[in-house]
């Protein structure tokens, strides 16, 4: 059975863009694969977090993967830092990732130009350890949204590199993985770009806010003054609305607003209280069982040392074999 495995960084609440671009996926592959699902706390140093809320946000992560419906039993949930093999990996890649090729990262180069303050040596080698999250289980395939191409793109070649070195071809090539035919794109409601938690509170939808909340940001979305040719291209602020309604509503639902939208009668006051209903209703059952599973820590602490066993188990064989590789030797 070939092996899966995915994280999300614990940077906060989960939103629609992690949703429907990772979780969705995660859950119909746990059936089908040997899955590993994890919390990427340790690239959430990169930013600083102060201890309280790195624990919060371990704790919000791993309460929205369970009421999105992953499963412990079928999957393997952990947290990053209780599998320390990892960083060993990580230590490793480093010695063969060069600063130029990760500089080249876009995800980096857009890091230093949001962040010229904070430009640090965990941000560079990013690619990295994100490498080692993936190779430490040999895993092949990776769902994730696509603004993470790259980085497979990078963990790929530090496999392959490791590879030619050793002489070996003890990793195999990590792939994006969706089962829809493209990654999806989760837009974000400011018009910009993608759903993300760096663009702001108000850009984001986030599985555990109130209906109300939905509401409002859904009605603060930027539109226009609407068409006015038939059939006119759409602007990117009001395709972004468009492409978000074709995840949370019935087809029906959004072909009636694409003609309204072609024949110049849409009112983006309707469109958009129908997708801010849509969006609610989607959303309900998992904000329901947030509330259930956050107040209970047992389960929580159950599954999280289930998951760090299995984890550990798959990952220290891999740090075995490949410390034998490397020519780590007992006497
Ligand atoms: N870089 C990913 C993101 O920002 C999170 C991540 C870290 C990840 N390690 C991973 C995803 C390993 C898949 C596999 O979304």
């Amino acid at each position: 059975m070939e092996t899966v495995v995915s994280g999300i960084r614990s940077t906060g609440k989960l939103h629609l863009g992690n949703y429907y671009g990772a979780v969705q996926n995660f859950i119909r592959m746990q059936h089908e694969y040997n899955c590993f699902f994890f919390i990427a706390d340790y690239h959430s140093l990169t930013t600083h977090p102060t201890p309280a809320n790195l624990h919060d946000n371990v704790k919000q992560v791993l309460v929205e993967y369970l009421a999105c419906g992953i499963d412990p039993e079928k999957a393997t949930i952990y947290v990053q830092s209780d599998v320390p093999e990892i960083t060993e990996l990580y230590l490793f890649l480093n010695m063969n990732a060069y600063k130029g090729e990760l500089e080249r990262s876009t995800s980096f180069k857009d890091k230093v130009r949001a962040h010229p303050e904070n430009v640090n040596a965990g941000l560079l080698t990013y690619p990295v350890l994100m490498a080692a999250d993936i190779l430490i289980h040999k895993a092949t395939k990776v769902p994730v949204g696509k603004d993470q191409e790259q980085h497979l793109e990078m963990a790929r070649t530090f496999g392959n590199r490791f590879n030619r070195m050793y002489n070996t071809e003890y990793f195999a090539e990590p792939y994006a993985f969706s089962f829809g035919k493209t990654l999806v794109k989760i837009p974000g409601l400011d018009g910009k770009g993608k759903m993300g938690k760096s663009e702001g509170e108000a850009n984001a939808v986030y599985l555990s806010d109130p209906e109300e909340v939905i509401r409002k940001k859904v009605m603060k979305a930027v539109t226009d003054s609407g068409p006015t040719e038939e059939n006119q291209e759409k602007p990117d602020y009001i395709q972004n609305l468009f492409d978000l309604m074709k995840v949370v509503s019935a087809e029906d639902t959004l072909n009636h607003f694409e003609q309204l939208y072609n024949s110049c009668s849409i009112r983006y006051g309707d469109f958009k209280k129908q997708l801010a209903e849509d969006m609610v209703l989607a959303t309900a059952p998992v904000r329901q069982k947030i509330n259930d599973i956050a107040s209970d820590s047992t389960y929580l602490r159950k599954v999280s040392e289930m998951g760090a066993e299995k984890a550990r188990e798959s990952a220290s064989k891999t740090i075995r074999e490949v410390k034998e590789l490397i020519g780590f030797r007992k006497f």
